[in-house]
Parts: structure tokens; C-alpha cells; sequence
């Protein structure tokens, strides 16, 4: 009866774990970061000035125009999902990061800076 109970357990949280990887941060970010509107959008400058700040403190795990070429298990951000999402919930991801899966956060960064990474990220075709 206990044991049965603890295979349940075990596959109901083997089930859980699958559903939790199964949805990407920016999924889980669009669920609890509220919408902003990005003060730098389509504005030419921040696209060069965000540009010039990805490749020094993206492409090292996203890959050369976020192209996903970078290190193992990180995902492209040339997406329509990325360019598509609400700069609120890019915004939400450069604060917080992703701490399960190593993706660190930027909230060191002036905000100036992070809204131009998210104008040259949401520029990507
Ligand atoms: C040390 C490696 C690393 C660095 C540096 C890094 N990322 Fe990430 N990034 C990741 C990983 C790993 C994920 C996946 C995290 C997850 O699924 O929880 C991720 C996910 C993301 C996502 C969500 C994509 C999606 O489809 O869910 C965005 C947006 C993003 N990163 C933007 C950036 C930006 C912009 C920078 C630079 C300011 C950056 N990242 C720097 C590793 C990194």
C-alpha cells in the first residue's frame, strides 16, 4: 500500500518536472511580469548601442545573433516568440534570470541598457 503510494508520488513529480521544462522562460516569465512599453523602441541608435552590448554579454551562451549557437541547451532569441513578446516580459528575464537553468540575471546593468539590448533583440529577423 506505502509502496505503491511512492510510485505514484514518484511519477506524479516525474510528471510535474516534465511539465515545468516543458514550458520556456519566456513563457513563464509572460505569466508574471506585467506589460511595459520599451522608451527605446525602433529607434536606430539603441538598435547599434543594443547590438554592441549583446555581443558582449549574450553571445557567449546565445550564439551570434542570438542564432542559438552558443553553448548547449541555451535557445535561439532570433524567434518570432521573442520578437513578438511584450518587452515587459524581456524586461521581466534580464532582472530576474533563469536561476534552474543557469541563465544569470542583468539587473546590474543600467536600465538604459537592458531596454537597448531588448530594442536589438526584438529587431532580430
Ligand atoms: C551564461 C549563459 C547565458 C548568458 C550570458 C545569457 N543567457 Fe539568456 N538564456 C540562457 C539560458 C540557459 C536560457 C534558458 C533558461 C531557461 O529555460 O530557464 C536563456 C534564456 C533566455 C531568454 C528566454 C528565451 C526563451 O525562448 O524562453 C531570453 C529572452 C534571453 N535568455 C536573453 C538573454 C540576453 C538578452 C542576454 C544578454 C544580456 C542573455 N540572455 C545572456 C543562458 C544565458
Amino acid at each position: 500500500m506505502i509502496r505503491r503510494f511512492t510510485v505514484q508520488a514518484i511519477l506524479a513529480a516525474g510528471l510535474l518536472s516534465q511539465f515545468a521544462r516543458a514550458q520556456s522562460l519566456l513563457q513563464k516569465a509572460s505569466a508574471v511580469a506585467g506589460p511595459r512599453a520599451n522608451p527605446y523602441a525602433d529607434n536606430e541608435c539603441s538598435v547599434a548601442a543594443g547590438a554592441k552590448l549583446f555581443r558582449r554579454e549574450c553571445v557567449g551562451c546565445h550564439g551570434e545573433a542570438g542564432r542559438g549557437v552558443g553553448r548547449p541547451h541555451t535557445p535561439p532569441l532570433a524567434t518570432p516568440f521573442v520578437r513578438k513578446a511584450n518587452p515587459g516580459t524581456l524586461f521581466w528575464i534580464l532582472q530576474n534570470g533563469s536561476a534552474s537553468h543557469r541563465m544569470p540575471s542583468f539587473s546590474q546593468l543600467p536600465e538604459q541598457q537592458r531596454w537597448q539590448i531588448i530594442t536589438y533583440l526584438q529587431s532580430l529577423k
